[in-house]
């Protein structure tokens, strides 16, 4: 079968946008189709784009450990391309994080932490108490250690995608906004998106609709694509007086610095099925965990909060991979709690599969198969 050529993304998040531009970046003409306007309204939107994977993939979880520590080492060459391609600027640091605690147990758990990753050769600080808030003064008394990865960062996942869509639009790419895709369907060898605004035909598709992936019908599959949302809130505060250096991690919250004074705190984790509202009970339990940390969030303005749905599959692993079922339908989906961190090698990985025919190993983890027959 000839490689595909003329290929249509499901999904304008920061997902469906990275993978819509290293597929037209590489020679390939590229249709991109979402249901909402403008890029990034799904998840992406309520992202807080913090790149931390010796924070959120425990290395314990080898597959999503590799994949994400692949991918925050993409991200400097990524973001330098995006923004040259695109000429979209995007705020970006990389002042790593610091993940503290105020229970001594939690503080043992990080001193293991800390002695495995450092085996590996990864750069860290391990703090006690008063170590901690010689870092970052604002921290509470209670605070009695944490742990610093100086490799860590966070992005605006909003100007990314909105940099990645141009990027992607300067190398042809065609973007079709406020078009709800319904099928997917093979006709005469070509892969066919049925939308309520019409047909769009490729010779391949990238299913990228995170947590509305499901939810699109796929001719010939038995099932929908097992992916379920979770919803995360996120707060933005205008912060009083001289800002935190790095991102702070807690148990129950962190806290993401920008440089225009505003902090964000995110973010709750959330079974609410398709209910994509903020919620008192959110705000509420998001700005105590923020003032248990930090006391002086106390005094912060309040400027807003934001809900997103995050698109998780049973095994918290994210779908990537060929269809067993439609020749040339790649998913790239399920990213859950790691869209923004994984978005450069998701893209690479598809553009690798799908324009020069090379499988990654990582594939045979992250592939559909697991799932049954999709
Ligand atoms: N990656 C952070 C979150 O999902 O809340």
């Amino acid at each position: 079968m000839p490689l595909p050529s003329d290929i249509v993304v499901v999904g304008a998040g920061i997902v469906g946008c990275a993978v819509a531009y290293e597929l037209a970046r590489r020679g390939a003409s590229v249709q991109v189709v979402d249901g909402r306007r403008p890029v990034g309204m799904g998840a992406t939107q309520a992202s807080a784009g913090v790149l931390a994977p010796y924070i959120e993939a425990d290395e314990r979880n080898r597959v999503l450990f590799d994949l994400a520590v692949r991918s925050l080492h993409l991200y400097d060459s990524f973001i330098s391309r995006v923004v040259s391609d695109s000429g979209v600027a995007v705020r970006y640091q990389r002042t790593g994080t610091l993940e503290v605690t105020t229970s001594d147990e939690r503080m043992a758990t990080l001193r293991n932490v800390a002695a495995r990753l450092e085996a590996q050769g990864l750069p860290l600080g391990l703090f006690d108490g008063r170590a901690a808030r010689a870092e970052e003064p604002f921290l509470s008394g209670d605070v009695v250690g944490g742990l610093l990865v100086p490799a860590h960062g966070f992005v605006s996942a909003g100007e990314l995608t909105r940099a990645l869509a141009a990027a992607a639009r300067s190398h042809g790419a065609q973007l079709i906004e406020g078009s709800h895709v319904q099928r997917i369907e093979e006709v005469d060898g070509d892969l066919v998106v049925e939308t309520d605004r019409g047909p769009l035909t490729g010779n391949a598709v990238v299913l990228a609709a995170g947590s509305w992936s499901g939810q699109i019908e796929i001719v010939g599959l038995a099932a929908s694509v097992p992916i379920r949302p979770v919803r995360g809130q996120l707060l933005r505060v205008m912060w009083n007086g001289p800002p935190l250096r790095r991102v702070i991690w807690g148990e129950r919250c962190y806290l993401v610095p920008w440089d225009d004074g505003t902090l964000l705190v995110g973010a709750t984790v959330e079974e609410a099925g398709f209910d994509e509202r903020t919620t008192v009970a959110g705000v509420r339990d998001l700005l105590d965990a923020a003032c248990d940390l930090v006391p002086s969030v106390w005094t912060a303005g309040f400027i807003g909060a934001r809900a997103g749905l995050r698109p998780a599959s049973a095994d918290q692993l994210p779908i990537i991979g060929p269809s067993q079922v439609l020749p040339n339908l790649l998913y790239a989906t399920g990213h859950y709690r790691n869209g923004v961190l994984l978005a450069p090698l998701t893209a690479q990985l598809v553009a690798d599969a799908m324009l020069d025919n090379r499988i990654d190993p990582a594939l045979e983890a992250t592939g559909p198969r697991r799932f049954g027959r999709l």
